[in-house]
């Protein structure tokens, strides 16, 4: 006897089921993810086919973090700004490739979104055909349509009612939280949707994997230095260390340079990605808004945890638009761990 097939479903299938939980959604959250996944498609196909236009290469400016704009930079943060608020559901868009937000004219939409995105992430990786991504987050207004202002882009992530990112490798996968679960999609391009393939994603509570840029080890605090110690040795010392005897105690390193697709493989596997303060960047490299708290909004939902090594990501109220903190996400019970060794560094344990 063969077995009826599974409804496939899409994104919007997905948020409809959803929806219909809510009688009274006007369906603008709906819209707006659909708004997202049209985005990620025209940004997938660019990706996709980098290597055979002549859009590789800087675009030959620097953004407001004074980092060189690659050319498909410009091209996903347009996409963005063009495809985001079909239905005036969005009163203000802020971009890390944008020095400020922008605010939408009230019009005849509800305009009740906020939406901060990274258009391109680990776009320094393009050239060489590794994986890319996008990252959003979206908060709902609290001031009145017409009274719309800087109080209700500054909101902290837990505000957030929805986020998600987009990783463009090997295949394109799209994977959003609205609060029940984390789920993932991926893009079949001969029909041009992206399907359910990863219903409910849990992260496993300690995870075999330490991502981090460990060049950065000299200019490291002491208490970051003990971390990723552990990471390595677990709560052996170095010295006891020999490759027979110990191998296994520890985690196994993996770093892309890419933030999505480094966090992306260890929601799946577990693990952990650090990005600590530096010497020359004390408050980290990476974004609160566009980057770190949807990031920790789907880790929270798919059971892990982020932090900026003292609190959680998602209680901290950003004071600009492009406010940076260090970020560490990943496995729950990993993430505890760097915040242990961090607040026991502080007290001298
Ligand atoms: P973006 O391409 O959006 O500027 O982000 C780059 C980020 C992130 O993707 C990555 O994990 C990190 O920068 C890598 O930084 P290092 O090169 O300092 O390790
Ligand atoms: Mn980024
Ligand atoms: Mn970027």
């Amino acid at each position: 006897m063969t077995q009826a097939p599974k409804n496939l479903q899409t994104i919007e299938t997905h948020i409809l089921a959803l929806q219909s939980m809510h009688p009274s959604a006007s369906g603008d959250f709906t819209g707006l993810l659909s708004d997202i996944t049209f985005a990620a498609k025209i940004i997938s196909r660019e990706v996709n086919k980098a290597g055979l236009v002549d859009i590789l290469g800087a675009a030959g400016g620097e953004n407001v973090q004074g980092e060189v704009i690659q050319k498909l930079d410009d091209y996903g943060n347009n996409v963005f700004m063009k495809c985001l608020g079909t239905r005036n559901q969005v009163c203000i868009m802020g971009s890390e490739e944008m020095a400020d937000p922008v605010f939408i004219e009230p019009s005849s939409g509800t305009g009740n979104y906020i939406v901060v995105f990274d258009p391109l992430d680990g776009s320094s990786n393009i050239d060489a055909n590794v994986s890319v991504g996008t990252i959003f987050g979206i908060w709902k207004r609290k001031s009145r349509r017409d009274k719309v202002g800087m109080d209700d882009l500054l909101q902290a992530g837990c505000e957030q009612v929805a986020a998600g990112y987009i990783i463009y490798g090997s295949s394109t996968m799209f994977v959003y939280t609205a609060g029940h679960g984390a789920h993932g999609f991926t893009l079949d391009p001969s029909i041009g949707e992206f399907l359910l393939s990863h219903e409910n994603i849990t992260t496993p509570f300690l995870g075999d994997i330490y991502s981090v840029n460990e060049a950065y080890e000299p200019s490291w605090e002491p208490a970051v230095k003990e971390v990723v110690r552990q990471m390595k040795y677990g709560t052996g010392t170095e010295s006891s260390r020999t490759d027979e005897a110990t191998e296994g105690a520890g985690k196994t390193s993996r770093y892309i340079g890419s933030l999505v697709a480094d966090f992306h493989r260890n929601l799946l596997y577990g693990g952990v990605y650090l990005y600590p303060p530096t010497k020359g960047k004390p408050e980290g490299k990476l974004r609160l808004m566009c980057e770190a708290a949807p990031l920790a909004m789907i880790a929270e939902a798919a059971g892990g945890y982020a932090s900026d090594g003292r609190q959680n990501i998602m209680d901290i109220v950003p004071t600009h638009l492009h406010m940076r903190v260090p970020l560490y996400i990943g496995s729950r019970g990993d993430v505890m761990l760097v915040e242990k060794i961090i607040a026991d560094a502080k007290t001298g344990l």
